[in-house]
């Protein structure tokens, strides 16, 4: 999700010509992020007049959703990738995009009414001084709205997509699909929320419906838009295959006429200042 290389095989037809960013928009936004987004900034109850910040904003799904009810958006990512992406696909002007890390926002204290982080908490290298850096730059009676995947367990689509790319690709590209489910322990992530500061803790498990036209499709618009992209795309022919073939039989129980479709279970997490 942070890789923004180009990259070109002819392995398996496959020609991964547009790069992490752009997939990532094209694919996983329409897929997922977008719906989710619309939920979490109408679980904010955004209005008119509100400031909002959308930390670890990628392309811009929560930003856009926000910047059609607020009067300012700040987005903020690490990935200039994303940034670009997100420039190009929600061109909306009443957005402030920034490169920034979440534990050094470029924002003084009590300055947004609403923080949101879609999907972000999982990545970051110190999630509690993030956390911190949130509560910081939050009004006195503002709000925190956050998601998380769920661990994989609860995953029935990605956990045969994470098994096939352990059998057929290797231990870190398996660990690399794992690593969105990797922080989604509901008791972990309310403390860890409480401790900087929150109050009024609320989680919801909220399941969204995931559909793709094939395995193939599913293991192709996954894999570019991530890191593994490029690597994916130089395995052999016959690897490509097997690990194809080894998803199918995972997701066969999820298959239907028009291809496959499973849940994806999250936790959204909302709290007060
Ligand atoms: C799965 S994407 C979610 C993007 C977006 N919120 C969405 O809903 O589509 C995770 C994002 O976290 C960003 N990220 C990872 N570590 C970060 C950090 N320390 N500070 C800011 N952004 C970070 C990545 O660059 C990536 O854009």
């Amino acid at each position: 999700m942070s890789h923004t290389a180009t990259q070109t095989s002819t392995a398996h037809g496959w020609q991964l010509e547009e790069d992490s960013a752009t997939a990532y928009e094209r694919f996983l936004v329409p897929l997922l992020f977008d719906t989710s987004a619309r939920d979490l900034v109408d679980r904010l109850q955004v209005r008119s007049g509100d400031r909002v910040l959308d930390v670890a904003c990628g392309t811009g799904a929560v930003a856009r959703h926000a910047a059609e009810r607020a009067d300012e958006v700040v987005a903020v990512d690490l990935n200039p990738g994303m940034l670009a992406a997100a420039k190009e696909a929600v061109p909306h002007p009443s957005i402030r995009w920034q490169e920034a890390s979440a534990d050094a926002l470029p924002l003084s204290d009590g300055s947004v009414d609403i923080v949101c982080c879609q999907q972000g908490l999982q990545f970051f290298g110190d999630r509690s001084a993030a956390l911190a850096e949130m509560h910081r730059v939050t009004a006195p009676d503002g709000r925190l709205g956050l998601s998380v995947c769920r661990p994989l367990e609860h995953q029935p689509g990605y956990q045969p997509l994470v098994d096939g790319l352990r059998r057929h690709v290797g231990q870190a590209a398996a660990e690399g699909m794992a690593s969105p489910f990797g922080f989604g322990d509901r008791d972990e992530v309310v403390a860890l929320v409480r401790a900087a500061g929150f109050r009024d803790v609320e989680v919801r498990i909220v399941i969204w419906p995931l559909r793709a036209s094939s395995p193939e499709a599913f293991l192709r618009g996954e894999t570019a838009s991530s890191p593994l992209g490029g690597v994916i795309a130089d395995l052999d022919d016959e690897v490509i295959d097997a690990l194809i073939a080894d998803i199918s039989e995972g997701l066969a129980p999820h298959t239907d006429d028009a291809g496959i479709s499973f849940p994806i279970e999250t936790l959204v997490v909302t709290a007060g200042r």
